[in-house]
């Protein structure tokens, strides 16, 4: 195999297994559990949903819980659960994300509304979020569950503010990053913490470990949102351009208002308002050029840093490197 294929493949494969093997067992059980939480005993249902499982994601969400737990101590059977749940709930956000985006494509492969519409679409995630809860019901501690239900909780309210400013030019970086931590740092941060509450870690580990994941979150969705504007398609493995059409501000759009002045600035909002597939590429280049990209990407490893300061609560070793590693792939991907 070439090493360009070899690389191809990797960067498909979840992202801790590329740098720590040792999670290889753990995930495999985290999909057995997932992939039989999702039987059903309709036939109809099964082959929709199995859509859902085929395409395997990075799973970076399950690989923080196991990951945490590990530098923290034993990984147990609820380590599984939780990372199995919390996949869930983060697949049940992309099948929704997917309807509201209008986006064809999800890890390679056609997105639930594309193939069936958005009915089953929305039905499919309801009952991804609903089995969710099925597995956090097989945890003992009550506290685990209510920290993922509200953590979900912090996930919708996140979306729905996202929708409410839709179209809205003037949304301002406060806001912006007051969505993207709902929406996705919420979740890493609580995987995180759950990952060193369920090894029974101290209260200040568990602390520490959630600030590590809300920043490695901000990062990430910081980073994804560069992405959509910049990256590959067939590389990224998804549909791209979507925030832009569908009037949703992100930071480098943001940035680029800030930075821009008179004309241009006007041209930026026009643009904006017309949202238009063939003003796409005028809009990569208007964010280049005033340097919005750079500042963009700037702050992502600002959120890093803080995130890898936060390790150092943990005791040297394997998994405080992989876990410092995590956090440089989230801003170096490219999928
Ligand atoms: C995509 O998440 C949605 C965001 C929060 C940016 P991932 O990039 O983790 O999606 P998968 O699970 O790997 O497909
Ligand atoms: C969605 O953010 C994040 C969720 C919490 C569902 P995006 O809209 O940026 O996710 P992608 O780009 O479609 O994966
Ligand atoms: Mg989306
Ligand atoms: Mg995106």
């Amino acid at each position: 195999m070439s090493k360009e294929s070899t690389d191809r493949l990797m960067s498909y494969t979840p992202v801790a297994l590329q740098m720590y093997d040792v999670l290889a067992e753990d995930i495999e059980t985290v999909r057995e559990l997932f992939a039989g939480e999702l039987l059903s005993d309709l036939p109809v249902v099964n082959e929709r949903i199995e859509q859902v499982g085929k395409f395997r994601g990075k799973m970076l969400r399950p690989c923080l819980v196991l990951l945490c737990g590990r530098a923290c101590g034993e990984v147990s059977h609820s380590h599984h659960v939780v990372a199995a749940a919390v996949e869930m709930i983060h697949m049940a956000a992309l099948v929704h994300d997917d309807v509201l985006d209008e986006s064809q494509v999800r890890r390679r492969g056609a997105t639930l509304n594309e193939l069936y519409g958005n009915e089953t679409a929305i039905l499919a995630g309801d009952f991804l979020l609903s089995h969710a809860f099925g597995l956090c019901s097989q945890l003992r501690s009550q506290r685990l569950c209510s920290v993922i239900a509200s953590t979900t909780n912090m996930v919708c309210e996140g979306e729905i503010m996202q929708v409410a400013h839709k179209g809205d030019r003037q949304l301002t970086e406060e806001e912006y990053l007051e969505i993207i931590s709902r929406k996705t740092a919420s979740l890493c941060g609580t995987c995180c913490r759950l990952g060193v509450e369920c090894s029974a870690g101290s209260g200040e580990l568990a602390r520490a470990m959630d600030d590590y994941g809300c920043a490695l979150g901000m990062a990430f969705q910081i980073t994804d949102d560069l992405l959509d504007l910049v990256g590959s398609e067939p590389v990224v493995g998804k549909t791209l351009g979507r925030d832009f059409l569908q009037g949703k501000l992100t930071l480098p759009l943001i940035r680029a208002r800030e930075r821009l002045n008179g004309g241009s600035r006007r041209e930026l909002l026009e643009l904006l308002r017309r949202a238009r597939a063939e003003d796409l590429d005028r809009i990569r280049d208007i964010v280049s050029d005033c340097g919005g990209l750079d500042s963009v990407y700037q702050t992502a490893q600002e959120y890093i840093e803080r995130a890898v300061e936060k390790l150092t609560v943990l005791p040297a070793g394997t998994e405080r490197e992989a876990l410092k590693k995590m956090a440089g792939f989230v801003v170096e991907r490219h999928t």
